[in-house]
């Protein structure tokens, strides 16, 4: 078999059971990666697609919130393939909701499934990137940082935060050999902006844009696939915008 991008590496996807982390998953899954796919829900329909590529899925429950539950996720990882080379940290909630109508609750919420979770599962999983002196952290941030957008404050200060926390880590994983870099996507077409007040910001979206039309979710899964690939291998806490030039810098 000729190897490929991924071959040998094992990847963590978190919120790996639908939207962007399915594709993460199918993604590094057709590039030659074994998947652990970590997520709330049953990731039945991710993990029939890592196997349609050929490769091993494990699938476990897991709250990125609670500690215990990324543990058990470390752990459980290591029981059943010795090793992790790639965390996709892609779990995260995006409620609208003006700030005047916004508890310190909702806010907590948001900062803890979009930033939070980022210390749990870095701080389970480095002593397994560290192992084999390569690791790849990707964190998921968003393009609202800079377009911004209303009623999502805690939103956008959570996922910045994600930024502050890819650039600071980057710098201390370095000589482990790890790279730690994001991307923000745009606005992308997933069941939960289908289905949520984004769907009727599409059109508006695109129009904004360089290039006119709607993210899918495989146009930011190419981007996390280089970013896990040795290919990255000279940048880390970086951000890419993935977002069809919506923003340019
Ligand atoms: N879709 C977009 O337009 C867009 C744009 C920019 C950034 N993002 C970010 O991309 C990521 C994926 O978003 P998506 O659009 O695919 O949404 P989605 O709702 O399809 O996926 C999010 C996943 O995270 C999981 N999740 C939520 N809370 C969790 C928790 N506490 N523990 C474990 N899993 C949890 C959900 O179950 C789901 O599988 C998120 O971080 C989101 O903020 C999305």
């Amino acid at each position: 078999m000729i190897p490929q991008k991924h071959t040998g590496k094992v990847a963590v996807v978190t919120g790996a059971s639908s939207g962007m982390g399915q594709e993460f998953a199918r993604r590094l899954a057709n590039e030659g990666a074994d998947l652990v796919l970590a997520s709330r829900h049953p990731a039945t329909e991710t993990e029939q697609m890592v196997k349609e590529a050929g490769r091993k899925a494990v699938t476990q429950s897991c709250d990125v919130t609670s500690a215990d539950d990324v543990q058990a996720l470390a752990e459980a990882t290591q029981s059943q393939f010795g090793r992790c080379d790639i965390l996709v940290n892609n779990a995260g909630i995006y409620p609208f909701q003006p700030f005047a109508e916004m508890s310190f609750e909702d806010w907590r919420k948001v900062f803890s499934v979009n930033l939070d979770a980022l210390f749990f599962t870095c701080q389970a999983f480095l002593p397994m990137l560290k192992q084999h002196g390569w690791g790849r952290i990707i964190n998921v941030s968003s393009t609202v940082c800079w377009s911004v957008a209303p009623n999502v404050t805690h939103y956008t200060a959570a996922k910045m935060g994600v930024i502050g926390f890819t650039r600071a880590l980057a710098t201390e994983v370095a000589d482990a050999g790890i790279t730690v870099n994001a991307v923000a996507p745009g606005l992308v077409r997933t069941g939960t902006t289908e289905s949520g007040e984004q769907s009727e910001m599409f059109d508006m979206v695109k129009q904004m844009q360089a290039i006119h039309r709607t993210a899918e979710t495989d146009d930011v899964a190419s981007v996390v696939s280089f970013l896990a690939s040795e290919d990255s291998r000279f940048m880390t806490g970086q951000t890419l915008s993935v977002d069809g030039g919506l923003t340019r810098f």
